[in-house]
């Protein structure tokens, strides 16, 4: 199951913007359907050292999951997916489409399956929706097969994050300027007690430039795997060998 995240890696980076959205647009018609591929990007050496082989980045819309989740990936040599755009690849639908077409219900429960469909794969860096960990037993489930990292912000960044890129966001798309920071702190205020459920809680309030973005990257690294690249055990309850 894991051939194949190198090639929508890649196709991903090339295809992305990250001064507009990190993560749109993908033209589906391009995105490649699994069994076609067949090459895997993580090299062998940072295999070897790499203990921590599942990696889901949650937060807010806007937090950065996939900017980041790339910038990390490209430091520790893990291939990068994103649930939203595995979704928009399996169902050959945009996102909005699913919603608009099938309701937040139906979204919701392809979400649930599309998650435990990637929680599959290994030595991978995994960037969920920012609804993902609040439905069904997500938040357990991502607990139970990997790491969890929670990337916090505060409700002004964020909304400041979303109105740059709203369009494809179809809980947001039709709110501006005060209707859209009330939306994002009351979202947050209900989202909150499911994100600090998160193995790790990291700092996101600044990522506007690449150097912001490359210097998170290089802490959440230090984060996860120490100064020395062994694996903490920062949550009482969990072992990061998977
Ligand atoms: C959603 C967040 C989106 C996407 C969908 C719903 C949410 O993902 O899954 O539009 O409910 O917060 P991002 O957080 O990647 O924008």
């Amino acid at each position: 199951l894991s051939r194949g995240l190198g090639d929508v890696y890649k196709r991903q980076r090339k295809t992305c913007n990250p001064r507009q959205c990190a993560k749109r647009p993908i033209p589906l018609a391009n995105f490649p359907t699994f069994a076609r591929v067949s090459t895997h990007y993580t090299p062998y050496y940072t295999q070897r050292h790499l203990h921590m082989r599942r990696i889901f980045l949650i937060g807010y819309m806007g937090a950065g999951k996939t900017t980041l989740g790339k910038a990390l990936a490209d430091l520790t040599g893990l291939s990068f997916l994103d649930l939203d755009l595995f979704i928009e690849g399996r169902y050959r639908k945009t996102i909005r489409q699913i919603f608009d077409e099938e309701g937040e219900d139906a979204f919701r429960e392809i979400e649930r399956r599309a998650l435990h469909e990637v929680a599959e794969f290994e030595d991978v860096i995994l960037s969920t929706g920012g609804g993902t960990p609040c439905f069904f037993d997500n938040m357990t489930y991502m607990n139970s097969v990997g790491t969890t990292v929670y990337l916090q912000a505060s409700p002004e960044a964020l909304t400041e994050r979303i109105s740059l890129c709203k369009h494809s966001r179809p809980a947001v798309r039709h709110l501006d300027g005060e209707a859209l920071a009330a939306f994002v702190r009351d979202a947050l205020t209900r989202r909150t007690p499911f994100y600090e459920r998160a193995h790790l809680t990291f700092d996101v309030e600044r990522l506007a430039t690449d150097n912001d973005t490359n210097d998170a990257a290089h802490r959440l690294q230090q984060l996860l795997y120490g100064k020395r690249g062994a694996p903490l055990n920062s949550s009482p309850t969990h072992s990061y060998l998977i």
